[in-house]
């Protein structure tokens, strides 16, 4: 009787094979427990920089204006982090910075100091986008128009210019029409005014998202706001909306804010978006370091809340249009 041949390999040592400690711990906060606060904020901070998840992105460019001439209540932070969240999932975002303290710029990390070609040359000498769109720090699908101060004296030299009202609207419609074929968002960051900057970010858009500050006082102001879009909508640019109103700054500690938050959805119904923005610490420190918070700290409660915000904002868009009603 033979006997049996037993394979060699057995006792041979498997090489374990190298693990880079980098992957392993990808991989363990892959698996962390997404039911933990911990292990939520671990998983979203990892889906946000893995771009994992794609958002749809919109059958036609949407041309965005972010807008509330009361000041402080969210304008910027919204628009640069909107626009980051949906470039990070899949999105090509142009923003254009239309305040002349430039926060939009600093935030993304765009150089607008004096000197630097900025919007202002787009609306007042007729120099086109391309000439001085720059690419936002860390963030490739990002494009920005900055602003310098150069833009605080725009809205007073617009006023003699021919077309003063449709300038940006020109621009954009030519710079999407060669070099920026490719975006699918344009967001534009007006100033707290309802002056000639503001107004041509309404002729140049088809919707506007208005942030709303979860304080008191929230919806003073609205009025005058709402009147302006409903006269450029009469006179300059029919296809204006408000499509997006966004609760921002809210403080879930306060039962005001809820209040505020109840009175907005009961006044704008199914236009303000489920997601609210909550007031965080990390949300302001961002912009110190020339970065949204998405980038800065994904796995905040900020980040999160404004990347389910763009998740929100992309999924309203891509839903297909409704049929006319005497459709067959
Ligand atoms: N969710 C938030 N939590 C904490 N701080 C916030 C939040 N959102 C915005 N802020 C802070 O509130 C201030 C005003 O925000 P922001 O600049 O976005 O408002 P704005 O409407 O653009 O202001 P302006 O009218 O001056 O352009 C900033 O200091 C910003 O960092
Ligand atoms: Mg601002």
């Amino acid at each position: 009787m033979t006997e049996p041949t037993i394979p060699t390999s057995v006792f041979t040592p498997q090489p374990t094979p190298a693990v880079d400690p980098a992957d392993r711990l990808r991989e363990s906060l892959r698996e962390s427990d997404a039911s933990t606060p911990i292990g939520e904020q671990a998983a979203a901070a990892v889906r946000i920089r893995s771009g994992s998840e794609v958002f749809p992105t919109p059958q036609e460019r949407r041309v965005i204006t972010v807008a509330n001439q009361k000041g402080g209540v969210g304008k910027t932070t919204s628009t640069v982090n909107l626009a980051v969240a949906l470039a990070l999932h899949g999105a090509t975002v142009l923003v254009i910075d239309l305040d002349p303290q430039g926060n939009a710029s600093t935030a993304l990390g765009v150089p607008h100091h004096a000197g630097v070609a900025d919007v202002y040359q787009v609306l007042v000498d007729s120099v086109p986008i391309a000439e001085v769109v720059q690419q936002a720090d860390g963030v490739p699908r990002l494009r920005v128009v900055p602003a310098t101060i150069d833009l605080a004296g725009a809205e007073i030299e617009l006023v003699s210019l021919v077309a003063r009202e449709s300038r940006l609207q020109r621009a954009i419609d030519a710079y999407c029409s060669g070099p920026g074929a490719d975006v699918d968002y344009v967001l534009v960051d007006c100033p707290p005014s309802l002056g000639l900057l503001t107004v041509n970010a309404m002729v140049a858009t088809t919707e506007v998202l208005i942030p709303i500050q979860c304080e008191y006082y929230a919806l003073e102001g609205l009025g005058q706001l709402l009147r302006t879009i409903d006269m450029v909508k009469a006179h300059l640019n029919p296809k204006l909306a408000v499509s997006t109103i966004v609760l921002t700054m809210y403080d879930s500690r306060t039962r005001l804010a809820d209040q505020v938050a109840d009175e907005v959805r009961e006044h704008f119904g199914d236009v303000v978006l489920a997601t609210m923005i909550p007031r965080s610490v990390r949300v302001s420190e961002a912009p110190g370091y020339g970065q949204s918070v998405v980038t800065y700290d994904p796995g905040s409660r900020g980040a999160m809340a404004y990347v389910d915000a763009a998740r929100e904002i992309a999924v309203r868009g891509a839903a297909p249009a409704p049929l006319p009603v005497d459709a067959t």
